[in-house]
């Protein structure tokens, strides 16, 4: 960083932002002396003072392999969902297919399912993707993310869950991933006002089973093994208090191998379960 870039982050830290994100606003709006910067710079700084997430700012934001694209159209991938990815390549290690179709559902940015097709690509994995989402806002973005990347083996579908998949694929997935909605509404009133930047529909579920939040996740367990190929997996992410009952209602729909992963923060944030071979 140049002596005037170091001025300058500490000018936006006596303005109030933290110095790590000071130091990435200069980076992303004051590269060179160009004084269109300064302008740039001003405005994003002035936007993240009154509480726009940094990410949106920026407009992009690295995800794995990936440097994703991101506005408010789409949620901010999270660090855990990284850790769903891990877990998903181990789902796919232990499988037998060298050329397997993947499902991503309510896939936003397309954090997921391009993540996957990026790193078992340079496994020498050619892997088939269906993104799908019923937000027609986010699939440009994740078909824009797609082409940012050179990948180009995947569908985008807008799609309410299921609905909208073609019959064919009934019984012939690998591998289905999902990070759907899972906030109550009374909960997301408690949330960081943050969150009040991403999109609503990414985030708050209904309730079922007794359960808050856990409309959209119990639909996908309970629709998922019809789609599944025999030994094929679903891997989710949901919130903290739903663990015991998205493993029950995984067993009642008769998946095998079902296990909880807790984040590295400790939290129980992904459930993994296959359809018996
Ligand atoms: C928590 S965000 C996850 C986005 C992305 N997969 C990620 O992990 O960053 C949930 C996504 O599900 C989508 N979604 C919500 N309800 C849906 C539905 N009924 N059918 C399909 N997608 C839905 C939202 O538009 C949003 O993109």
């Amino acid at each position: 960083m140049t002596d005037a870039n170091l001025d300058a982050v500490a000018e936006l830290v006596g303005l109030g932002l933290e110095r790590r994100e000071a130091r990435w606003l200069v980076e992303e709006f004051l590269p060179g002396a160009d004084p269109a910067g300064r302008t740039a710079l001003a405005g994003a700084t002035r936007r993240r003072l009154e509480g726009e997430p940094l990410q949106y700012i920026i407009g992009h934001w690295p995800f794995r392999t990936l440097d994703l694209d991101v506005d408010p159209r789409v949620l901010i991938p999270r660090p855990e969902t990284e850790e769903l990815v891990d877990v998903a390549l181990g789902e796919l290690a232990s499988s037998a297919s060298l050329a397997p179709l993947l499902l991503d559902l309510g896939c936003g940015s397309g954090a997921i399912g391009l993540s996957l097709l990026d790193e078992l690509r340079s496994r020498g994995i050619v892997a088939t993707l269906v993104a799908l989402d019923e937000s027609r806002d986010a699939l440009e973005v994740a078909r824009a993310n797609a082409r940012k990347h050179r990948i180009t083996n995947v569908t985008f579908l807008e799609s309410s869950w299921f609905a909208a998949l073609d019959d064919s694929l009934r019984g012939r997935v690998d591998l289905i991933v999902a990070n759907p909605p899972y906030v109550g509404e009374d909960e997301f009133a408690g949330l960081d006002p943050v969150l009040g930047y991403e999109p609503r529909g990414a985030l708050v579920a209904p309730d079922a089973d007794g359960v808050v939040g856990l409309g959209d996740l119990a639909l996908i367990v309970r629709e998922a093994p019809a789609w599944l190929r025999p030994g094929g997996s679903l891997v989710m992410e949901h919130g903290d208090a739903q663990r015991p009952a998205l493993l029950a209602l995984a067993e009642e729909a008769g998946f095998v191998d079902r296990r909880g992963v807790d984040d590295l923060s400790g939290r129980p944030r992904i459930i993994a379960a296959r359809r018996p071979a």
